[in-house]
């Protein structure tokens, strides 16, 4: 598990405290990391060019991963945020990198990226023909743009900058609050708070009928360490299980594994989001040999496992 490739090299992960960043933080210890910095936003605002300078100096490899991330819901009341911070962030970060010479850079990207109607499975080749699903596309095209930034970087001064697009993630240490949280804790919180209240129902947003890819958050942490171990190139690098699953059928297995016996509510007047998603992963295999390995069962477990230990 060691690798002499992090010995002696200052690590910067930005959004280290966050939900995917602290299990990167943990992955790259295990790896042998032994200078990881992890700024806070309040003493750090990304949004701040100088801060984004006096961060990445003397840095050998800069892991951006600071975003501002939620789901439907969340996307739809702060377009403005979601892409005016996704996108200052990291013109702001890419451009100190290519200022301080940093060996190695990896950004983080979304699967929201991708047009709305992309055939299934999503190639990377099929990232540019058509626009996102609405209601993500402030934030998708934000993270889109760093990837023209990155090509463009590589043209003029041959800096690779590694673009990798995670799917939906899920795991401990998830955003289980209900304003901004994503598909799968919002629907753990609400099966369990239905259980313990004997509520007789639960309403679930949407008609089912879409799919989505999930990723668990250390598998996706275990990728992110092997690109930027193995990979040298600056073409985006879909991340995740590749394989899919309807909402309707995530719905009743989070509901089984909680233990709630009421019935399900479809609020048909709420969005479904994007109506298929699911990646073609075969270039992660191809470049550094990425293959995801915890089934959605054994991580919705460990994931309620986690929400009940630490809220319930
Ligand atoms: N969650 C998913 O399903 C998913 C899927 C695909 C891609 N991603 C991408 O993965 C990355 C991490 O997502 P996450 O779910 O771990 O998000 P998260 O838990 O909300 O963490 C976001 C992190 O970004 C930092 N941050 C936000 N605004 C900042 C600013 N202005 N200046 C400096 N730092 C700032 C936060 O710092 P503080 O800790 O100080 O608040 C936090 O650590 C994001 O880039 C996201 O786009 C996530």
């Amino acid at each position: 598990m060691k690798s002499s490739f992090w010995k002696g090299k200052r690590v910067l992960v930005t959004g280290g405290n966050g939900f995917l960043g602290s299990h990167l933080v943990e992955e790259l210890k295990k790896r042998g990391a032994e200078k990881i910095i992890t700024p806070r936003k309040k003493d750090h605002d990304l949004r701040n060019k100088d801060e984004s300078i006096k961060l990445t100096k003397n840095t050998q490899i800069v892991i951006h991963l600071a975003g501002n991330v939620g789901g439907i819901g969340y996307n739809q009341a702060n377009p403005y945020a979601l892409f005016y911070d996704n996108l200052l962030m990291g013109l702001n970060v890419i451009d100190a990198c290519r200022h301080n010479k940093v060996d190695k850079i990896v950004i983080i990207g979304t699967v929201c990226s991708y047009p709305k109607h992309t055939p299934v499975p999503f190639k990377e080749s099929d990232l540019w023909n058509g626009y996102p699903e609405e209601t993500n596309a402030p934030y998708g095209i934000a993270k889109k743009a760093l990837l023209v930034q990155s090509l463009a970087y590589k043209a003029q001064f041959g800096l690779d900058v590694i673009n990798l697009l995670p799917v939906n993630l899920y795991g401990p240490g998830d955003n289980f609050d209900p304003s901004s949280s994503h598909v799968i804790p919002s629907l753990i919180k609400k099966f369990h708070e239905a259980k313990i209240a004997g509520d007789s129902h639960v309403t679930v947003w949407g008609t089912g009928k879409a799919s989505r890819e999930f990723f668990y958050v250390e598998d996706a942490a275990r990728a992110i360490a092997d690109a930027t171990e193995k990979c040298n190139q600056s073409e985006p690098i879909n991340i995740g299980t590749g394989s899919e699953i309807k909402i309707k059928k995530l719905v009743e297995m989070i509901k089984k594994i909680v233990g709630y016996h009421g019935r399900i509510v479809w609020d048909k007047t709420k969005p479904d989001g994007q109506p298929r998603r699911m990646l073609d992963t075969s270039r992660a295999r191809k470049l550094f040999g990425f293959q995801a390995t915890t089934n959605l069962e054994t991580g919705l477990r460990k994931t309620i496992e986690w929400y009940k230990s630490t809220f319930a």
